[in-house]
């Protein structure tokens, strides 16, 4: 693992807090929100009133699956990847919907825990016995790269739900719009879900739920650091304070200082200086209109060829193809 002048970083969460907090202004990866109390947390704010997402993009799916089930399928199959499957609640519906259409399909879900697709296979099996699935752990970028070098027989299907890319910045998501791209075909699509703008004040709410789950998975990226690299944060000395600025459309989650105070990471030879109310930037959840996500397809090399939308035009699903 890389070095700097005191310290040996044994893995790239180490390495990655300590440019983080060093850097100014500070800053910490969203990605690391995610051990096993980060997974349950996320959970349940998808089940919260004010997290709209969740119920949006199942709706969506709910109204639209027999003409999402006829777009995906093919005369000779299709394999349906899904990146970042998570639970698979809302792929559950599509998957109900293409059992009973009798269409042929192999299920391939992605994740980075393969407690979460352990967990996933049981369920499908249990649900569909006959349901041919092949669950596959590993990063996103990983599985694409083995995917784009496999050679295809039949029609691949990506699926990404839950405006995952939104926690990417404009220049990420195009890179990761384009990695996928290059693992397609011209048959091949590509079902992706983006939060779209909207009143500002529903979305802060998504960001800053009444009973503090946002609030807590926000934190525990500060409780993971003291396990993991025997830290000292005092987690009550830190703010949630989620932003949208609606120019953007970018909504920023930080963790503000509410006083003077120094860290110490004991893993790291580190001791971290925090002026009071000075921030450390967590995540980015960007929103978007049609005009950007055209744009970000275009970037990518993709083109739009349907989209489906929720009754409030909260959230949209687009379907892309390779653009010719
Ligand atoms: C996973 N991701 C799309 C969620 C989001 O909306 O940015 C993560 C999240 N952060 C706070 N609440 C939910």
């Amino acid at each position: 693992m890389k070095t700097n002048q005191n310290t040996t970083f044994k893995n790239t969460f180490e390495e990655e807090v300590y440019e983080g907090l060093t850097a100014f202004p500070k800053y910490l990866s969203s990605k690391w929100f995610y051990d096993m109390k980060g997974d349950k947390l996320f959970q349940k704010i998808m089940a919260l009133p004010e997290y709209y997402l969740t119920e949006c993009e199942r709706s969506i799916i709910e109204e639209n699956k027999a003409d999402i089930a006829q777009l995906f399928s093919d005369n000779t199959g299709f394999d349906l990847v899904e990146l970042g499957a998570g639970d698979g609640k809302k792929t559950k519906i599509l998957l109900q919907e293409l059992v009973n259409s009798k269409l042929n399909f192999t299920y391939r879900p992605i994740d980075i825990s393969q407690n979460v697709l352990d967990e996933l296979e049981e369920d499908v099996l249990k649900r569909w016995p006959k349901l041919d699935i092949k669950t596959e752990q590993g990063t996103y970028f990983n599985i694409l790269n083995k995917l784009s070098k496999q050679q295809k027989d039949r029609k691949m299907v990506i699926v990404v739900l839950g405006s995952n890319i939104g926690n990417l910045s404009h220049q990420y998501a195009v890179e990761f719009l384009t990695t996928i791209r290059k693992s397609m075909q011209p048959d091949d699509l590509l079902f992706m879900g983006f939060d779209q703008k909207k009143n500002p004040e529903v979305i802060l709410k998504a960001y800053n739920d009444s009973q503090g789950v946002t609030e807590s998975f926000n934190k525990n990226l500060l409780t993971r650091i003291n396990k993991e690299m025997d830290a000292n944060f005092e987690i009550d000395n830190f703010k949630h304070w989620p932003v949208y600025d609606p120019e953007s459309g970018t909504t920023k989650s930080f963790l503000v200082s509410t006083k003077d105070q120094t860290v110490t990471i004991q893993k790291l030879n580190l001791d971290i200086h925090f002026s009071a109310w000075e921030s450390i930037h967590t995540e980015i959840s960007q929103k978007y209109d049609d005009d950007i996500v055209n744009w970000l397809a275009q970037e990518a090399g993709l083109s739009v060829e349907k989209q489906y939308t929720d009754h409030q035009n909260y959230f949209t699903d687009y379907i892309f193809r390779i653009k010719n």
